[in-house]
């Protein structure tokens, strides 16, 4: 089992602390005392630990000598709060559909302050976004580049625009299904095949187009800065080549997002404000051996802004002992919550819910979904554990919800806030009418079935 100690801590947000009794609290209460209030799976999220990730990113960026903005990827996890919680820290939000979009809206971040991505923009989606005055459209590809043009055209407005550049540029330390920048992908104008620059042209030739610069972003959970590196001077090569050819010169530019966190202790860590420091200084330097003039820095993190603020707690209901093979323990949550591990072999930690000295016992911990492969964690110490045990899974806050499924008619869980003693319901655990809210059909009334919302 893991000690609470310096290496467990990187895995944990920043309030985390142990009691007399073993038991963990976030942002001054009680993990056990959150999962008896608001039930179990839970996730909960450390507010100090999201506003210190964006200090730590706005200190990196101080060391850009232009104007630099912090925009955070939605995908990574999304909800009302986070993104008010957000826009109050001054940053912009990245949206890759109308619903992240619609939510951004509705939680009153000005539209000046959106980015939106995506490789097949629906027509109504770029509508929408034309509609609440998204900041910038980043184009993906012809098809949209010239949808986008008639659109604009047709409402007489103008759209400005990034042109999402393909480096031909891989990250080699993270999982194939989270590279972007390689030349075979289906992200991003090739910079190679010569789209790219037929992309900038056709801004050039479109008076509904204006073209503000270029953006790319070459993968995501990774650790070597090198590509990155890389990816902008291509990007940057390009620029000048563009100046050249046709008098464009990009006034914004973003390496998107990407960096890595650790999800155990043995994982490597970044230091975040390094890391934007690094990538700030690398657009400063290929700005400078092109000559060209420093562009508007942005940064898109999703991840490293909110992944270890965030945990799940589940409880145990199962242990399921096989003498010589394994020890199955069995939580109330599993891959409809957190589908990570099915997915990507992601690997995670599991925090027994009180640390004593207990001897600790080696398991997995696995879901209640009807799949073989719902496996949270395949090699996890736990002390000896028993039916409503509380566990912990640290580093949650990042692409689990944001994927989470209704997978066997599974509610999504409850999502609450803790900060300096207090603790706000984010978002409310689904409840079995929401299962059913959308079927069209008339079904018999049925009485004895508690309907009313979990707490
Ligand atoms: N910008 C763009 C254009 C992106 O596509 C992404 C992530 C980001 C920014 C933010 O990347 P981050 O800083 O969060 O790494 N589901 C996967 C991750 C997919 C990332 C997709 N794009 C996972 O669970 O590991």
């Amino acid at each position: 089992m893991r000690k609470f100690d310096t290496e467990l801590v990187r895995v944990l947000p920043d309030t985390a602390r142990m009691d007399a009794n073993g038991q963990l609290s976030v942002g001054g209460r009680p993990l056990a005392e959150l999962a008896s209030e608001f039930g179990t799976p839970l996730y909960i999220y450390d507010v100090a630990t999201i506003r210190a990730a964006c200090a730590a990113f706005r200190r990196g960026l101080a060391q850009y000598s232009g104007e630099a903005s912090l925009i955070y990827a939605a995908k990574a996890y999304a909800s009302v709060a986070l993104f008010q919680l957000l826009a109050q820290e001054g940053l912009g939000i990245d949206c890759v559909s109308d619903g992240e979009l619609f939510m951004a809206h509705y939680a009153g971040v000005p539209g000046e302050r959106l980015v939106f991505h995506g490789n097949n923009k629906l027509e109504s989606e770029l509508e929408l976004a034309l509609r609440i005055g998204v900041g910038r459209l980043v184009v993906d590809n012809r098809d949209e580049l010239e949808l986008l043009a008639a659109i604009a055209t047709a409402e007489g407005k103008t759209a400005a625009v990034w042109l999402r550049l393909n480096p031909g540029v891989e990250p080699h330390d993270t999982h194939a299904y989270r590279r972007t920048g390689q030349l075979d992908s289906k992200f991003g104008f090739p910079i190679e095949t010569g789209d790219a620059e037929r992309a900038v042209s056709f801004c050039q030739s479109c008076s509904a187009l204006r073209l503000l610069g270029y953006h790319l972003h070459i993968g995501s959970q990774i650790f070597d800065l090198a590509p990155y590196r890389e990816a902008i001077e291509r990007a940057f090569a390009f620029a000048a080549r563009m100046r050249d050819r046709y008098g464009v010169v990009p006034r914004e530019f973003s390496p998107g997002g990407g960096l890595g966190v650790p999800y155990t202790p043995d994982d490597p860590m970044l230091d975040l404000t390094q890391a934007a420091a690094m990538l700030a200084e690398w657009v400063q330097a290929a700005a400078r051996a092109w000559n060209l003039p420093l562009p508007r820095l942005y940064l898109e993190p999703g991840r490293s802004l909110v992944a270890r603020a965030g945990l799940a707690l589940y409880r145990v209901g199962a242990v399921k002992r096989i003498p010589g093979v394994r020890t199955y323990v069995a939580v109330d949550g599993g891959m409809a919550d957190n589908i990570r591990p099915a997915l990507y072999g992601a690997r995670y930690v599991v925090l027994p819910g009180r640390f004593t000295e207990r001897s600790a016992e080696q398991v997995t911990v696995v879901g209640k979904y009807c799949e073989s492969g719902d496996v949270l964690v395949w090699e996890a110490w736990l002390p000896t554990p028993q039916r409503g045990d509380l566990v912990i899974v640290p580093v949650a806050g990042a692409y689990c919800l944001a994927m989470a499924s209704n997978y066997n008619l599974a509610r999504r869980p409850a999502v609450v806030a803790v900060e300096d003693g207090r603790v706000m319901l984010w978002q409310r655990r689904e409840t079995l009418t929401d299962l059913i809210a959308r079927e069209m059909v008339a079904a018999p009334k049925v009485t004895g079935i508690e309907f009313s919302p979990c707490p």
